[in-house]
């Protein structure tokens, strides 16, 4: 039975029930359980955030000290993970890397038990905890070093940070990445938690959910779109060239990298705060002329693609925040799923509490009742 007519993408068809969040894509509105991006990225952490989403409600003091004690325990990876991610050609792109070791990470922990509460938070925890520090090590090991230990006096962020750098951050630079984790934790139904949802349905374990959004996020239309933007601004490579470069690609029909969603039709408010942080780290760490061509770009798109309801989107600012950070492009994508992982768990936890399998139908379009042509008359 076909309920309704067929729409490219799903646009618009409600693939699942869920209370994690929300978004008003004419008003601009994002709220995690209820709650504004805006207030969330001043006021709160990416655990304490992460929590929120995935157990429904703000942790109270005692629970959040717990969860973060668990994660900073939990963070160190096992040495024959790091031996199988030594043998990754270095020239491999680093969500190749964090797929493959997200997979693995379930031949560790390979017992599967849905329906025990302590399995699922030693899922979360763990994912949390190692998906970082697979990030780092693959980005020290594919330079020829050895990966750097957590350090259990770091909060998340600034141990991710120092991690990947081998020093410490100072305290603002902490401190933006971690809003940036909040600000990418979870933005309802898009193409990776679609993919965790019909995986998580199947009932297997949550590692292999994790490496399936994981491997979905990477493409260019999704999570992969914050690396093309850095590229595109080093080749419009001025603020005179902007409508130059605009206009030759519209005419070629091409995407502007940053700009356009499916759901908002008016600037993404993630995109709103990142400009902001990016302009906060210029103020403490130097300008960088790049921000003056993304902020030309943003106004010829306006006047030219606004009418269509295409405005910067997360992926716009992101890249030139990391960028200012000294985060090489192609751990963009990485980082982002760092920080979508808590989505993805949010959204594995409730599919796998009220789960029917993911099994849609089609419309054919095929041959009925062809003939098998012997392979010489081919
Ligand atoms: N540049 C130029 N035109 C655009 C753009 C863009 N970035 N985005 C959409 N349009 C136009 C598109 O050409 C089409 O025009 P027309 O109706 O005249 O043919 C119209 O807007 C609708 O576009 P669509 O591609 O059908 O829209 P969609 O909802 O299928 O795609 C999108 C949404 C995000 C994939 C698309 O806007 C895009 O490719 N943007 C560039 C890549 C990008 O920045 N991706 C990050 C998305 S946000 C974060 C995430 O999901 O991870």
């Amino acid at each position: 039975m076909t309920l309704c007519e067929y729409k490219p993408g799903l646009e618009g068809i409600p693939a699942a029930q869920s209370s994690v969040s929300y978004v008003d894509g004419q008003l601009g509105i994002l709220e995690y359980r209820g709650i504004r991006i805006e207030e969330l990225a001043e006021k709160s952490t990416f655990l304490e955030t992460s929590y929120l989403l995935i157990w429904g409600v703000l942790p109270t003091k005692e629970e959040l000290e717990a969860f973060e004690h668990e994660i900073r325990y939990h963070r160190r990876i096992k040495y024959r993970i790091r031996d199988m991610m030594k043998c990754f050609p270095e020239s491999g792109h680093p969500m190749d890397a964090l797929q493959a070791s997200a997979a693995a990470l379930g031949l560790f922990y390979s017992r599967r038990d849905l329906h025990n509460p302590a399995y699922i938070r030693g899922a979360v925890v763990r994912l949390l905890a190692k998906i970082p520090t697979m990030v780092a090590a693959f980005q020290l090991m594919r330079k020829g070093n050895d990966p750097v230990q957590p350090r259990d006096d770091l909060g998340y962020s600034a141990n991710f940070l120092y991690m990947l750098n081998e020093q410490e951050p100072d305290p603002l630079t902490a401190r933006i990445f971690d809003i940036c984790l909040t600000l990418h934790a979870e933005h309802t139904m898009n193409a990776s938690t679609f993919s965790s949802r019909v995986t998580a349905s199947t009932l297997t374990d949550p590692y292999a959910v994790m490496a399936s959004a994981v491997g979905t996020l990477g493409g260019p239309l999704h999570g992969g779109a914050n690396e093309e933007v850095i590229s595109m601004l080093e080749e419009i490579g001025s603020v005179e060239n902007v409508r130059p470069f605009l206009d030759d690609r519209l005419e070629r029909k091409a995407k502007i990298m940053g700009f356009g969603h499916r759901v908002y039709k008016v600037k993404d408010p993630r995109a709103t705060i990142l400009q902001y942080l990016v302009q906060q780290l210029f103020e403490s760490f130097g300008h960088d002329k790049y921000y003056d061509i993304a902020v030309e770009l943003e106004k010829a798109v306006e006047e030219k693609l606004g009418q269509k309801g295409i405005y910067p989107n997360v992926d716009f600012y992101s890249g030139l925040v990391y960028r200012k950070m000294g985060i090489p492009i192609d751990l963009f994508t990485p980082i982002f799923a760092i920080a979508r992982v808590a989505g993805w768990l949010a959204h594995w936890k409730e599919q796998i509490e009220e789960n029917r399998i993911y099994r849609p139908t089609q419309v054919y379009t095929g041959l009925h009742e062809a003939s098998y042509i012997p392979i010489e008359q081919r």
